[in-house]
């Protein structure tokens, strides 16, 4: 497959790993790499620059394929924005294909020479945006591609609630950089309708949750292929409304304690201990599926196997071939 963003990173088929804490790790990257697809190696996984560093080592012993490192550039108290600044830094210095911001643009946030940084290191810039008006400013300060998601996604969308479908053409008639699709995309068809939208490609992060690779508890796998398209709610409105955003996670236990200390106005000392990224860490690994707030999209209602991402993608490549060649008989 050949699209803008093929020639961007180098790579075999338009199809990303978007970021994923405590599992985009070396070993889930470079096994998504290796499938000619791109791997996320998700910084917020270290406390150290150090800790990065051996990470994308430890990525390039076991792929020579390209990769992305995913910055998420909110405010966190484990995560402080020297740090932030120190991986993207660090992405420079060892010329990493490219850099996956999320969050608050890097000109506000880290400062303006970051963005000319990378470009003199010759590392490409996205960032992950949910309204038309960041997609504008994005390509404005010079990254080189956007990946556009839709509330459908797990993680944080935007408090705009527009769903991809709607957003992504808007943003394809409004900017000139390549397009990532993200938000509820799972298969071959999901590919094929980025590419009808418009765009070049997409991204994707629940559905590699449920690959092999990912390494998570069997209870996790079991999870995701119980749970339905319903089974995910909209919270922490009234926490992270300041920065546009708001958080898509599986309907569990959790998210239930979650709703009634928002419901009774409780604020973020009451809430920071039930969303700690530390609880998520230990229930991808323990699999007490009802302990933590796990960020999973409405494209969990899609997932019906756990299989390798060799054989995913292989799969994927294949439907989008197929679903494309039967939209063209229709038009013929
Ligand atoms: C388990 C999990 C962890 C995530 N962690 C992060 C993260 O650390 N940083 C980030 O920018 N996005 C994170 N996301 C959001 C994804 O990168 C991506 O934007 C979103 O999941 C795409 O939509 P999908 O869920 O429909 O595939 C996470 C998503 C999942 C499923």
């Amino acid at each position: 497959m050949k699209t803008r963003i093929t020639k961007l990173f180098g790579i075999q088929y338009p199809i990303q790993c978007g970021g994923m804490l405590w599992l985009a790790t070396p070993e889930l990257a470079a096994a998504i790499s290796n499938t000619g697809a791109m791997g996320n190696l998700t910084s917020g996984n270290y406390n150290t620059g150090d800790g990065l560093r051996e990470a994308i080592d430890r990525t390039r012993e076991l792929t020579d394929k390209p990769f992305i490192v995913n910055i998420t550039t909110m405010p966190s108290i484990r995560l402080p924005i020297e740090l932030l600044r120190e991986f993207f830094q660090i992405c420079c210095e060892k010329k990493v294909t490219a850099i996956e911001v999320a969050g608050a643009p890097v000109d506000t946030f880290l400062g303006p020479d970051y963005i000319p940084m990378a470009k003199k290191a010759d590392v490409k810039v996205l960032h992950k945006v949910g309204t038309v008006k960041h997609a504008i400013h994005a390509q404005k300060i010079g990254y080189d591609a956007i990946t556009v998601a839709g509330f459908e996604e797990g993680g944080f969308p935007h408090k705009d609630n527009v769903s991809t479908i709607v957003l992504v053409p808007k943003v394809v008639e409004e900017v000139d950089i390549p397009v990532l699709v993200a938000g509820g995309m799972a298969d071959g068809k999901s590919l094929a309708a980025a590419l009808a939208l418009g765009a070049d490609g997409i991204m994707m992060a629940t559905r590699f949750l449920a690959t092999k690779e990912s390494n998570v508890h069997p209870n996790i796998y079991a999870a995701l292929l119980k749970a339905n398209e319903n089974d995910t709610s909209l919270n922490l409105q009234s926490l992270l409304s300041g920065f546009g955003l708001q958080v898509r996670a599986l309907r569990n236990e959790m998210i239930r304690k979650i709703e009634e200390v928002e419901q009774k106005g409780g604020d973020l000392s009451d809430l920071l201990p039930l969303i700690s990224g530390e609880r998520a860490r230990q229930v991808w690994k323990n699999g007490n599926v009802e302990e933590a707030m796990l960020t999973i999209g409405q494209s969990v209602g899609r997932i019906r196997d756990i299989p390798s991402v060799g054989e995913l993608i292989s799969r994927m490549v294949k439907e989008a071939g197929s679903a494309i060649q039967r939209s063209m008989r229709m038009i013929e």
